[in-house]
């Protein structure tokens, strides 16, 4: 297959750039992208045992993915971050991320996945230009693992971190979910395993996204119980350093290992927000807990040749981010039907 993307913003966007400022003065510069729904694993709190996916027709092509990244980049966007799904799992997604990897303005492309097919495409996606990987682990036993994932061996994802530490990406960080009598004790060990393997790790609360086969607040882990449970063993120093998004950092003294914490329930971030979501249907989400959203396909395929009316879209959508997110355990249903391999982690 011949991909080709297609004429870009920039020779429409001659006069000086606009920016993209929301209504509460938020500066957006951050895009996360998933470019399919579908995985190859079926991680408990992600996904439901049987789950039904996209036809093809309606998932953006990568060509339509490579556009509107060029567009937001034009748009002041200095940072992408490509999820799913499982990213890797879609055919010819390495020719994406060479597309998009070589957009001047650029500053960061990054990217989410399971790790399932990092030993393989570790190299080349380095090559391409992701600087940064996360990589999702929730537990260090094979059968725990199993048991979490579905479908996933650990094996395979442990020889993917060995790759992506050989490709030398500019950093490499474990993404980790615990839940309560599931992996809650893994907390230290998987700790270690990151200052051994000289990476970050960060803890990430279950959020509410989707209706999935357990009560959500039953497995609940504040990441206020983990940062206790680390800080018996090691003298974590906090760290100023922020992402503009929910996560807050601390190092663990004489090691380059970073620990964070993504904690939606226990901290509000949202007055920092700097970052938008595309789903892979193209759904602009102007928040990863509320339900405002804009389509985007319409406007990429009813106008091919014509970047204006996706700009304007974008530029206006803007006046509709809302100003935090509406997450609430204690509900009975989910508070967002959406699952978070529908609009990318
Ligand atoms: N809550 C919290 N984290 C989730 N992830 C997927 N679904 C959920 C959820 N409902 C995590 C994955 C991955 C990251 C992108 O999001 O484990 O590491
Ligand atoms: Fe796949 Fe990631 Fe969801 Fe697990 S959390 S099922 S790896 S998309």
């Amino acid at each position: 297959m011949i991909l080709k993307v297609p004429p870009s913003a920039k020779n429409k966007m001659s006069t000086a750039p606009k920016l993209l400022i929301d209504q509460h003065g938020r500066r957006v510069d951050y895009i996360r992208l998933s470019i399919t729904d579908r995985c190859d694993f079926r991680c408990v709190y992600c996904m439901a045992e049987s789950m039904t996916f996209l036809p093809r027709a309606e998932v953006l092509s990568l060509e339509e993915c490579a556009r509107l990244v060029t567009v937001f980049v034009a748009l002041g966007v200095s940072k992408v971050r490509i999820t799913g799904g499982e990213p890797l799992v879609r055919k010819n997604a390495l020719w994406l991320f060479s597309a998009i990897g070589q957009l001047e303005g650029l500053q960061e492309l990054v990217l989410t996945t399971n790790g399932s097919q990092l030993e393989f495409q570790a190299q080349d996606l380095k090559n391409a230009g992701v600087k940064r990987i996360n990589i999702s682990i929730d537990s260090l036993d094979a059968d725990r693992f199993k048991a979490i994932t579905r479908t996933g061996e650990l094996a395979k994802v442990l020889r993917g971190i060995q790759a992506a530490k050989i490709a030398g990406f500019e950093s490499i960080k474990m993404n980790t979910v615990l839940m309560r009598g599931i992996n809650e004790d893994e907390a230290l060990n998987l700790l270690e395993f990151a200052i051994q393997q000289e990476i970050d790790i960060s803890f990430i609360e279950e959020m509410p996204l989707g209706d999935v086969d357990h009560v959500r607040g039953s497995t609940f882990v504040s990441n206020d119980d983990t940062l206790k449970q680390l800080q018996s063993q090691y003298a974590l120093l906090a760290s100023t350093e922020t992402t503009g998004g929910p996560a807050r950092y601390w190092r663990v003294p004489n090691t380059s290992t970073k620990v964070g914490f993504i904690s939606p329930h226990s901290h509000n971030f949202c007055e920092a927000c700097n970052r938008v979501r595309i789903t892979c249907k193209g759904e602009l989400y102007l928040c990863l807990g509320q339900e405002s959203k804009i389509d985007l396909m319409p406007l990429l395929r009813n106008h091919p040749h014509d970047d204006q009316p996706l700009i304007d879209a974008i530029l206006a959508s803007m006046q509709i981010k809302p100003k935090g997110h509406d997450f609430d355990l204690s509900r009975a249903q989910p508070s967002i039907i959406r699952f978070m391999s529908h609009t990318g982690g």
